[in-house]
């Protein structure tokens, strides 16, 4: 039987990305998204995973929907947080509802879509955390405030949670993406992308979603066994720390 496995945010950019190439590695994916029904509906045309629309900011949407993927397809053994936005702006001129909206979709969730398949995870004695944070919660960004200090947040509850999983076989990982040929990124100014992160990147290239899908498989498999609690980080060379 195959392992089943939920990507939040799994049908497009980077999630989309690492739901397929858990497919293609053998799991039973299934992927989440909060919105757009169309892309969506155009994924599961084209790559036969099935996809299920809540919010993952939302603690009941998320418990609901992991029930209904563990009635559909079984217990999940590996989970992707993967879902995020931005809502860029520099501080001085940032709403309450830019850092809100940015701590709930991309920290809170951690919580939210975690704590529910946690238990099992204990009781079967296996399970795959794996976090997509952020080079920019590891360095900081300008005209970030919200998003680093989420994606910092999901680097400590790695840290943390990787302790209470290791002896129930339950690996908690994250992955710290650099600037990745994506929708978020290639709605940075294109002046600013140009001028001020490109130069940054010592490879000259923005990275392809599919280099962060690779070390997603390589952290859900068996052979990852021994690593928990730690951070891939994948920026062609931007940020060493
Ligand atoms: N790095 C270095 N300098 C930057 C910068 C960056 N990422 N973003 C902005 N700046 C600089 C600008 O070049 C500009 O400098 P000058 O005054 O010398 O020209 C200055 O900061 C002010 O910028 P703006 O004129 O653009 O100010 P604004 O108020 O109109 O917009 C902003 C501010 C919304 C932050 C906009 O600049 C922006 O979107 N910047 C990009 C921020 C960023 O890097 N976001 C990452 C998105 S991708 C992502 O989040 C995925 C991931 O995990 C990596």
């Amino acid at each position: 039987m195959s392992r089943v496995a939920l990507v939040t945010g799994g049908t497009r950019g980077i999630g989309g990305a690492i739901s397929v190439a858990l497919k293609e590695a053998g799991y039973t994916v299934a992927a989440s998204y909060a919105g757009n029904d169309e892309k969506a509906n155009a994924f599961k045309e084209e790559t036969g995973i099935p996809v299920y629309k809540w919010d993952v900011g939302d603690f009941d949407a998320c418990t609901a929907g992991i029930a209904q993927v563990e009635a559909d397809l079984g217990p999940v053994e590996v989970l992707v947080n993967n879902a995020g936005i931005t809502k860029d702006g520099m501080f001085h001129k940032m709403t309450a509802e830019q850092w809100y909206a940015v701590i709930n979709t991309n920290l809170n969730s951690l919580f939210n879509m975690t704590r529910p398949v946690w238990e099992g995870m204990r009781e079967r004695g296996f399970g795959r955390v794996i976090n997509i944070s952020s080079i920019n919660g590891q360095k900081g960004q300008m005209g970030q405030a919200n998003y680093s200090a989420a994606k910092a947040g999901d680097l400590g509850f790695t840290k943390a949670l990787a302790q209470e999983g290791a002896r129930k076989g339950i690996t908690v990982n994250a992955i710290c993406p650099g600037y990745i040929g994506t929708e978020m990124v290639l709605a940075v100014p294109q002046d600013v992308l140009e001028k001020a992160i490109l130069p940054q990147i010592p490879t000259g290239r923005l990275g392809e979603p599919s280099e962060i899908a690779r070390c997603v498989v390589f952290l859900a498999s068996d052979d990852a066994g021994f690593i928990t609690g730690s951070t891939i980080t994948a920026n062609g060379g931007q940020y060493m720390g």
